[in-house]
């Protein structure tokens, strides 16, 4: 079996659509066909500073309880928390000591966040961010990383370091291939379509929470931006609000863009229509979603074995991987 890896960080109190339409939710798919690893990159929430330690706990076990909803099976794929595997940051620092300061300086997430936060927000964990991620991906020789189109530069600094390092050293880590879906790779704010939706967006309103309550989630949809030609089609370029709506309702009813648009088509509906229905498909996924989500966060014994678990299965693969990294890079083995 080929191998899958990915991580989702434990931002906020919620995850959002576009986290799951561009990440989990093709996670949740490749559970049967590979081997898969997904954990939740903890020791990457502290790079922007001012967390609070209880709540960041707290945010944890949410994230855990989340992906346990979405239909990550702890049986068959290992899940687990990046803290709980310090190979991670042991191979994060080698991955900092091959990468050139110019090379670090051009992630444009870095350029982005630092540019936004000022300097003395800046900590050398956010400038790091990018190798630490490199080791994550690296420790567990994946083929495949299934990600959404904002993390495709990473991806390609990993690829970058994986081949420098077997070029250097010896062949020690699978070069990965991103694997960024067609359509859902960039979900966009409904209220700025021209944006990626995010936590981090400007308006609350452009965001979709998959734990916020349905109501609110149906009037977010309905309160979208879309575009005064009232033809319903799919033309990302042109039509921004409505294509992005057509896509998160083809991803959540299984219905391809072409039928939805041939349908409404047909019928001469307008935006309302499509609104209303985009509006239904949500709630058919959030509201067993959150259901879902309360039981494995009742349950913290459980959650605790689970990533218990999923931490040793982890280091069974990443702890030989790292040890043989150091003998290859000339550093002396403990006896
Ligand atoms: P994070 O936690 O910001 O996002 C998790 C996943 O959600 C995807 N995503 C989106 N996809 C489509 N539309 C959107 N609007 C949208 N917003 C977010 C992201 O692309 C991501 O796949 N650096 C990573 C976490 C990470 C990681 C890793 C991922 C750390 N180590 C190793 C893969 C492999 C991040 O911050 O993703």
């Amino acid at each position: 079996k080929q191998r899958v890896l990915s991580g989702i960080q434990p931002t906020g109190d919620s995850y959002h659509l576009g986290n799951y339409l561009g990440a989990v939710r093709q996670w949740v798919g490749l559970q049967d066909d590979y081997d898969a690893f997904y954990f939740i990159p903890d020791l990457h929430s502290i790079t922007i500073p001012g967390w609070d330690p209880k709540e960041l706990r707290e945010r944890v076990y949410r994230g855990a309880a989340q992906l346990l909803a979405a239909g990550i099976d702890p049986q068959r794929s290992v899940m687990f928390l990046q803290s709980h595997v310090p190979e991670h940051a042991e191979l994060g620092w080698v991955m900092q000591c091959i990468t050139g300061d110019g090379e670090a300086r051009r992630m444009t997430q870095f350029k982005d966040k630092s540019a936004k936060q000022g300097q003395d927000n800046t900590t050398a964990g956010l400038y790091a961010y990018p190798m630490l991620m490199a080791a994550d991906i690296l420790l567990y020789r994946p083929q495949l990383v299934p990600v959404g189109e904002d993390q495709r530069q990473h991806l390609e600094l990993a690829r970058n370091l994986a081949q420098r390092f077997n070029s250097r050293f010896k062949k020690t880590f699978v070069v990965p291939e991103p694997k960024i879906l067609p359509n859902s790779a960039k979900i966009f704010d409904l209220q700025d379509p021209s944006a990626k939706m995010s936590k981090s967006g400007s308006n609350p309103k452009g965001l979709i929470n998959l734990l916020d309550d349905p109501k609110t989630t149906a009037k977010r949809i309905k309160s979208a931006v879309t575009d005064n030609d009232g033809e319903i089609r799919f033309d990302p370029e042109n039509k921004p609000g409505v294509s992005n709506l057509l896509v998160i309702q083809s991803e959540l009813t299984d219905t391809p863009i072409d039928t939805l648009v041939e349908r409404y088509q047909a019928s001469g509906a307008q935006y309302g229509a499509l609104k209303g229905d985009t509006a239904d498909a949500v709630e058919a996924f959030v509201v067993p979603f959150r259901d879902k989500f309360e039981e494995f966060l009742a349950d913290r014994a459980e959650l605790e074995r689970i990533l218990d678990d999923g931490a040793r299965r982890a280091r069974e693969v990443a702890g030989p991987v790292l040890a043989q990294t150091y003998e290859r890079l000339g550093l002396v083995a403990p006896k």
